[in-house]
């Protein structure tokens, strides 16, 4: 029990680790959350600092929710829940850092890295109809949600286990919480669209 729990905790502080904050910080000695939207993930990096950047640090933080999952799987002795929790607690990590000040991201690719690790056809199937989304909308946000808001249905219509399930729909929950604003702004029109250069504090 104690090892699942340090795990819990070492997956936490593993999602701490904010990519986007680190790399503006280091290319161009800025706080991001201070630039284009205000939100220290993929999304604004790609506005404040580029493609090259906003690649990297889309990679870094799916590898962040991949290898929490990994380490779930690990110390899971078979427990199903372990590896959501594990994954939840690198997202909550994302999203409320320890080293930055609790002011993080808004979790989606750690998500990825965390529901493809744990099923990965849905969140696959999920992710097809997510990117076309943002295709035809440009609207990043939008994509987002439909991501998450997407993969549980799918969890529940092929099957899957009940511990996967809640996992991807408190994923979706924090997921919603965190894109408050952007939901407020699609519905009045004002959301950045893809390749726009975005309002601070979205
Ligand atoms: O994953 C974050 C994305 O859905 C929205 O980012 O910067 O447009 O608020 P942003």
């Amino acid at each position: 029990m104690i090892l699942k729990i340090v795990a819990i905790i070492v997956c936490y502080l593993l999602g701490s680790v904010s990519f986007s904050v680190l790399l503006a910080k280091l290319l161009k000695g800025i706080d991001i959350r201070q630039h284009g939207s205000g939100n220290a993930g993929a999304t604004n990096t790609l506005r404040v600092l580029g493609t090259g950047p906003a690649i990297l640090v889309l990679a870094l933080d799916v590898i962040k929710g991949i290898a929490a999952v990994w380490i779930g799987f690990w110390v899971s002795d078979g427990n199903e829940w372990i590896p959501g929790l594990c994954g939840i607690a690198a997202i909550v990590g994302h999203n409320w850092p320890l080293y930055f000040r609790f002011r993080g991201g808004k979790g989606i690719a750690t998500a990825i890295g965390v529901l493809a690790s744990l099923c990965f056809l849905p969140a696959l199937y999920a992710g097809i109809i997510a990117i076309l989304s943002i295709v035809f909308t440009r609207y990043v946000s939008l994509g987002s949600l439909i991501f998450v808001f997407l993969t549980p249905l799918f969890l529940i219509f092929m099957g899957y286990a009940w511990p996967v399930f809640w996992t991807s729909l408190i994923i979706g929950v924090f997921a919603f919480w965190r894109h408050r604003s952007n939901i407020i702004k699609i519905l009045q029109g004002r959301e950045n669209k893809l390749g726009s250069g975005g309002s601070k504090k979205g």
